[in-house]
């Protein structure tokens, strides 16, 4: 079966599509609870430092990789270097697909059951004091297991339709509506008694909390926030038309995607300090926070259900970005349709789902969702990010690399050599040291 490969239709879907693929509960969700737990300003610090030294020029080369070769994973190792010694950084970076499918859509889960509680009122019943309590209660639970199922199966509808009609149509609207709204909500939050207190632990870096343990989270938290190291990125570029400016999309998706993170900071932190609650509370650090908020907001049910509306969709556009990873790969690779592939990833998605929401109850001792976040963000990302990085750098033909970065836009020469020396040599050393570093 041979046929053309898909396309994004516009320049903006290729914006929206990739931006939408970055933004979502990695910056919302993920980032405060990885800054609270990481000792807030330095944590942030450093995280910015990797996106502008590690995450860009990474980004750079998974779009050469990807519009060169025109696959996904693991076909574009094979095509760009002629043989199939790459192919394992493949089959890790299907692996991760799959562990991120899994806890992304428990939290993805969480979200709609905030929609629904946002229609039904709840969060204004109840009073602020007992809703620790009431989060445990229902993450423990299967109300939680059949939420993250609905959540699968919203994203297989859209994986069946493809790139130009599910992808692009859904992340044109919902990614610059859900910006407008966090601003919204920081404009609310400056106004909190805790206010100080928050901007202080967010943005004033203390330099003790930074061990090699912090470095190497930020370092998974930036890839993890910037879909990096899993061919996410490969494998979207591939569907980029030969008019896509490289570099300038790149420095487009690191910039807002650090901006909707910090947003979402501001967002949190002062309500934290506001409500006397511990920034270092972990995963469900924003959804305990969040429903304070709106508890006391004058209108406060028709805000959280405008924010949980448009985080659940921020949410989709990246989880689509990870299925597709497998989707491309099982149409590429073993030559089914597209919906047998989507019916494939929801149907094994739905088990393992289904293991990490339980872990929150009576799997907790497995506690397969710390253990599947933690070893996909934090090693097989930046392992994956590493070899793409050097295969790039060293293995791919460095005219092909050339010619892809600088296709149908202006690269002043100080910018190619940036990037081009992060990816051989900055990114490599980088990622390895403190890979290494943050697992002694
Ligand atoms: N970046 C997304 C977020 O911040 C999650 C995501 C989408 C992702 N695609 C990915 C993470 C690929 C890792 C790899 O929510």
């Amino acid at each position: 079966m041979s046929h053309k490969r898909a396309q994004f239709g516009t320049k903006l879907g290729v914006i929206a599509a990739t931006v939408g693929s970055a933004v979502g509960l990695g910056n919302i969700w993920r980032f405060p609870y990885e800054c609270g737990t990481n000792g807030g300003g330095a944590f942030l610090l450093v995280y910015i430092a990797f996106v502008f030294l590690l995450g860009i020029p990474t980004i750079c080369a998974e779009f050469a990789l990807g519009r060169h070769s025109r696959k996904g994973m693991p076909g574009s190792f094979r095509i760009a270097s002629c043989n199939k010694r790459w192919d394992f950084l493949g089959y890790g970076a299907i692996l991760a697909a799959f562990m991120i499918l899994s806890f992304y859509s428990v939290v993805g889960g969480w979200t709609l059951d905030y929609i629904f509680d946002s229609c039904t009122g709840l969060f204004k019943q109840i009073p602020n004091s007992d809703r620790h309590q009431q989060f445990m209660n229902f993450v423990s639970g299967w109300r939680a297991v059949a939420w993250a199922i609905v959540f699968l199966i919203i994203n297989f509808v859209v994986m069946v339709r493809g790139v130009q009609k599910g992808i692009e149509k859904v992340s044109n609207v919902m990614t610059p509506l859900l910006f407008v709204i966090l601003i919204v909500f920081c404009v609310n939050s400056l106004f909190m008694p805790g206010a100080a207190k928050g901007l202080t632990f967010l943005f004033k870096p203390d330099f003790s909390k930074v061990t090699t343990d912090v470095v190497l989270r930020a370092l998974g938290q930036a890839f993890f926030s910037l879909s990096l190291g899993m061919g996410c990125l490969v494998t979207y570029s591939s569907y980029f038309s030969d008019n896509t400016p490289l570099i300038k999309t790149a420095f487009q998706i690191g910039i807002l995607d650090t901006l909707v993170a910090i947003l979402a900071g501001v967002v949190i932190f002062p309500a934290v300090f506001t409500y006397g609650m511990q920034p270092a509370e972990g995963p469900t650090l924003v959804f305990e926070v969040l429903p304070n908020i709106f508890h006391d907001m004058p209108g406060g049910n028709i805000w959280s259900f405008l924010f949980f509306l448009l985080l659940a969709l921020a949410s989709l556009t990246s989880i689509i970005s990870v299925s597709e990873v497998v989707v491309a790969f099982l149409c590429d690779e073993f030559k089914i349709t597209r919906k047998r592939a989507a019916i494939i990833v929801t149907a094994v998605t739905c088990v393992t789902a289904t293991l990490c929401s339980l872990s929150f109850g009576p799997l907790k001792s497995l506690n397969l969702f710390n253990l599947f976040d933690y070893i996909s963000a934090n090693i097989l990302m930046t392992l994956g990010g590493l070899g793409i990085c050097v295969f790039v750098g060293w293995r791919m033909k460095s005219e092909h690399f050339e010619q892809q970065m600088r296709l149908n836009s202006h690269v002043p020469g100080w910018l190619f050599s940036y990037i081009a020396g992060c990816i051989r040599y900055v990114c490599p050393v980088g990622i390895f040291i403190v890979f290494i570093a943050g697992l002694l």
